[in-house]
């Protein structure tokens, strides 16, 4: 695992964006893994940049996002689908078809569960993800693996924890409105992807940081799996990196 401190959010994001570009294949339209939430905005903004000055070029991408919630319709402004449509697809221009999200519209847990495992089969069926993306939440979790997810699990419907429910309803009218529910790519399936790049910014995330890059590799901290990766990379600011 490397680990890069920039020394503001700022630079973190475009050190952070270098190297995603750098682990893009040559010859091959590029298939992306994507997070949500505020980490990688800035990350995004240097993929624009890169883009409108010719570095690179989405436009016959694919994007695996790494979890959506179970309940959301998939127009809910709030549903990851339509997240990743608004602050990734129109921001880096990866064309909407090109997005792929967990289908978490099922109405029942069997249908969940074909819709998990059939997202695996079409991460497979793309060739793999080249580089995914990865924020990390205040408690260690990757994706919506929260603490206590198996190490080697695949894509699959979870329990949300509540801490993250609370960290997420500010997304929301109030915390009742946050889904309980999601489907996650497992650690497994965000271990396959060939790069790994994590950003975290700010004093909010030092001690999962922490635990993630310099505690035990425990499913206590999910995030720690990273250090079994054989190229992870793992960009903070000064503010994340307190504790290290
Ligand atoms: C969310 C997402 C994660 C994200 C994390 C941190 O709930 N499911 O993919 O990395 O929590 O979010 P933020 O970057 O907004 O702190």
């Amino acid at each position: 695992m490397e680990i890069i401190v920039a020394p503001t959010p700022e630079s973190a994001a475009s050190v952070a964006a270098q190297a995603v570009l750098a682990g893009l294949p040559a010859g091959k339209d590029p298939v992306l893994g994507l997070a949500t939430g505020s980490s990688p905005l800035g990350l995004y903004a240097e993929l624009a940049a890169a883009v409108a000055d010719g570095r690179a070029d989405f436009s016959a991408a694919k994007g695996f996002a790494l979890d959506e919630y179970v309940g959301l319709p998939a127009t809910h402004p709030e549903s990851y689908r339509q997240v990743l449509v608004r602050e990734v697809c129109e921001v880096i221009g990866l064309p909407v078809d090109g997005l792929n999200v967990p289908d978490g519209t099922g109405a029942t847990l069997a249908e969940l569960e074909a819709g998990a495992a059939a997202y695996d089969a079409a991460i497979a069926a793309a060739g793999g993800i080249d580089v995914q993306i990865l924020g990390i939440g205040a408690n260690g979790h990757v994706g919506f693996n929260e603490p206590a997810s198996s190490l080697s699990s695949r894509t699959r419907v979870k329990r949300l924890a509540a801490r993250t429910r609370r960290d997420n309803a500010r997304f929301f009218a109030s915390e009742s409105e946050v889904p309980t529910h999601c489907i996650t790519q497992g650690l497994g399936t965000v271990m396959d992807a060939r790069r790994l790049v994590l950003i975290a910014t700010g004093e909010a995330k030092a001690n999962a940081v922490g635990a993630a890059v310099e505690g035990p590799l425990s499913a206590s901290c999910p995030a720690s799996i990273l250090q079994w990766h054989a190229n992870a990379i793992v960009v903070l600011d000064e503010a994340a990196a307190a504790s290290l």
